[in-house]
């Protein structure tokens, strides 16, 4: 099979970058190659765990930059230099430049911790906690110029039984640690694709994005 590399954009923890890196253990098909790690915050852990799995690394401040986009010039040089098919937002907490989007342009996603449409943007947890919604869930999505509006890929959603905000971020980590290695797995096996601007996964059409169960 062909090779496929990701890059992973974090700004935090880099839990997600942990369950795509512990996908090298299926040792099959599903199993991710992560080949570079960037983020926007020198001491973010997810450097960190880049460095303890040996996965290449690097940082960018953006405050040594005048604007948005010679920040991302400056990571777009730097990324140039690895090899990817896909740029994997988890947990990075910036939005892209225009000239940046259109260098990737389909080949960037987002994980979003949210059921979208509903909530794009910050405070999903608190949104759904003052909203008393009956679920919450994550989406992983194409990145467009929108704020968290690009073509959904993919969600999942769990029933609300206590209205906390760390036990909802708990409930909706454990979403994600499994919907986003899936997804990329997915893409990696060309599974996933558009027929007249429709997504199919597996040959069947998802216009909203494919709910998956846990
Ligand atoms: C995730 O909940 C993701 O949806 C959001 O930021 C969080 C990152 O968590 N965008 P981690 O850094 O992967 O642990």
């Amino acid at each position: 099979m062909d090779s496929f590399n990701i890059a992973v954009f974090a700004s935090g923890n880099g839990s997600n970058l942990q369950s795509l890196l512990e996908t090298k253990k299926l040792n099959n098909e599903d199993s991710i190659d992560v080949s570079v790690v960037f983020s926007n915050k020198l001491d973010a852990y997810a450097l960190k765990r880049a460095e303890k799995n040996n996965i290449p690394f690097f940082s960018v401040n953006p405050a040594s930059f005048e604007n948005r986009e010679k920040f991302d010039a400056a990571v777009l040089d730097k990324l140039k230099t690895f090899n990817f098919d896909l740029i994997v937002l988890a947990g990075y907490m910036r939005i892209l430049s225009k000239e940046f989007l259109r260098e990737f342009e389909g080949k960037i996603i987002n994980l979003h911790p949210s059921l979208l449409p509903k909530y794009p943007g910050l405070n999903t947890h608190q949104k759904v906690v003052d909203n008393k919604d009956s679920h919450h869930g994550a989406t992983v999505h194409f990145v467009d110029e929108g704020l968290d509006t690009g073509q959904i890929i993919g969600f999942s959603k769990f029933k609300i039984k206590e209205y906390e905000i760390h036990h909802l971020e708990a409930k909706v980590h454990e979403i994600e640690h499994k919907l986003l290695p899936l997804i990329c797995s997915l893409i990696k096996n060309k599974r996933l694709k558009f027929k007249n601007n429709v997504l199919e996964i597996d040959n069947i059409e998802y216009p909203d994005g494919k709910e998956f169960n846990f």
